[in-house]
């Protein structure tokens, strides 16, 4: 982390500072951001930049684990198709699902494409339902925890998309209109979102809708490979330190041990490991069931879908493990990109701005991986993702109400920052947040509000030039 740590009244001097520092402080700042930042996956940063993809395996892997991750990429990529069917290694899709690949939503390794405003059958964009924080046992016993507004024909015949899917999405957005404390103006988009055709008729009492916009998957192995307890000396609940900050860590049982071990994945981090991330996405958004969710998701109201999922014939699940291993690898092997800007003055000027406003209080620039961590290629780097994996308040405004384990409606976890600003390029769209509302980084960070609203207001007291060294910065990281 920058060694420059000041209270609000010193930033103009510190930045100044930052920003004309002597000749000495200046080479040895170029030569952390040339050294160490164009490094952020450490030895697991892909070797090339793409324009056009994430989807590149960490450049110090074996030629095996290149194989598996190429083996793990058509898994990720091919479509799933309804079973039974004569390619038993893609059968098995639905009853009900969002999408039929992985890749449909995250295209390019990335966020995939908005839906447009109005009423749509939504893929990127998907609906998490959960109780609110008065009724926080409240299951949907019509829906499940997640709409999925696509089906398979009950009858085995094409896919049909609805009356058998469970909803559509009718997204709306306010426009919010604001200004700088300078006078520059900025408008957001504030949405609203309402499903329509509900299939099994209204939502229960105690429900909620969680609007989920897909994220950025590459790096996630070696968000895993962070030792918990470098994690957990981070986690202050009661805000001991008095920092306005009270990073918490989401708690939830392991599937594969039976143990409560802390969330790393997921907008609430509701997901321990990475296999249990993978395994809860072929189940949850393409309806394949694994040794980690061995049941589809139909509800008891859903008859149909029952009646469905008994008609695939797999005698086991219809993910084998060694498949689903194999897409898990996949996940852990992908690299991250290297740096985008060799301007060394302004990344110094942005990563010190970054440290001085409060950012990095919850975006962790750095780790090093845990060594002992079972793929050895992942074990022991030094990373630069830029986030404490942490659940914090960020406010009403982002609040959605509902609770995720140990995550409350306004909570979420922060999310990695790397290699967020090639997002434009590779899909021609850039999306923030966890429902995608902001479309710069910019605009998220106008968004932050609740524990991070300190940090976001002296974010707008910065001027045109520390506004713009600062974007310059999170777009080449
Ligand atoms: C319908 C769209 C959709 C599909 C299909 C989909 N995902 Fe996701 N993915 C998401 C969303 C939305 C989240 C955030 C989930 C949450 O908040 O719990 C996510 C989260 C993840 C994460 C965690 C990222 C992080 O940092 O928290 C990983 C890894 C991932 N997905 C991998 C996969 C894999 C592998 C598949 C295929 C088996 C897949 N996804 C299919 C939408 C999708
Ligand atoms: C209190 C903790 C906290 C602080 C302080 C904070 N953030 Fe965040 N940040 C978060 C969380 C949590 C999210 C996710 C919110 C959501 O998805 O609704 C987030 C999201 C973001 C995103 C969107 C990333 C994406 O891929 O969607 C950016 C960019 C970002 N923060 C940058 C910043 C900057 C720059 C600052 C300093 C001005 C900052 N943050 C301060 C916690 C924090």
């Amino acid at each position: 982390m920058p060694a420059v740590k000041v209270t609000l009244p010193l930033i103009t001097f510190a930045i100044a500072s930052a920003f004309s520092s002597s000749k000495a402080t200046a080479d040895s700042q170029l030569t952390e951001s040339s050294t160490v930042l164009e490094q952020p996956g450490g030895q697991m940063t892909m070797k090339r930049l793409s324009s056009r993809s994430y989807i590149f395996p960490g450049n110090n892997l074996s030629a095996k684990q290149r194989l598996d991750f190429w083996t793990g990429f058509s898994l990720f990529r091919d479509p799933w198709v309804i079973a039974p069917s004569s390619t038993k290694d893609r059968d098995g899709l639905g009853p009900l699902f969002n999408a039929r690949s992985c890749v449909a939503c995250h295209k390019g390794g990335s966020r995939g494409k908005m839906s447009s405003a109005g009423e749509s059958l939504p893929t990127s964009l998907l609906i998490r339902l959960g109780p609110v924080d008065r009724t926080p046992d409240a299951v949907s016993k019509k829906y499940g925890a997640q709409i999925q507004p696509r089906s398979i024909k009950f009858n085995h015949g094409r896919l049909a998309q609805n009356p058998e899917g469970e909803a559509w999405l009718d997204l709306r957005y306010d426009v919010i209109d604001g200004k700088y404390p300078d006078g520059t103006s900025y408008q957001l988009h504030a949405p609203s979102y309402q499903l329509t055709k509900l299939q099994y008729g209204a939502i229960e009492e105690g429900i909620s809708t969680s609007p989920r916009f897909t994220p950025n998957i590459f790096g996630a192995g070696l968000l895993d490979a962070i030792s918990t307890s470098d994690l957990l000396l981070q986690e202050d609940p009661a805000d001991t330190n008095k920092d306005g900050i009270s990073a918490r860590y989401n708690r939830v049982v392991d599937r594969d041990t039976g143990e409560v071990g802390i969330g790393r994945f997921g907008f609430k981090a509701i997901h321990p490991t990475l296999k249990q991330q993978v395994a809860a996405a072929f189940i949850g958004d393409i309806g394949i069931t694994s040794s980690l969710f061995p049941s589809e998701t139909c509800t008891e109201a859903q008859v149909a879908c029952l009646a469905a999922s008994k008609l695939g014939g797999h005698k086991g699940t219809e993910i084998p493990d060694k498949l689903l291993k194999l897409v898990v690898d996949f996940n852990a092997y992908l690299g991250v990109p290297p740096v985008r800007n060799n301007n060394g003055e302004i990344l110094a000027k942005g990563k010190a701005i970054f440290s001085e406003i409060g950012c990095a209080s919850c975006h962790t620039p750095s780790y090093t991986t845990d060594k002992h961590y079972p793929i050895a290629e992942l074990a022991n780097q030094k990373i630069w993702p830029y986030t404490d994996l942490a659940l914090h308040d960020m406010g009403p405004a982002l609040s959605d109400g509902v609770i995720e384990g140990k995550a409350s409606g306004r909570e979420w976890r922060t999310p990695p920052l790397w290699g967020i600003g090639l997002q434009q390029e590779i899909l021609g769209e850039s999306r923030f947040l966890h429902d995608g509302r902001a479309r710069s980084i910019e605009e998220a960070i106008l968004w932050h509000g609740g524990e991070a609203l300190q940090s976001q207001q002296k974010f707008k007291q910065l001027n045109t030039q520390e506004r713009k060294a600062l974007l310059t910065f999170l777009a080449s990281i």
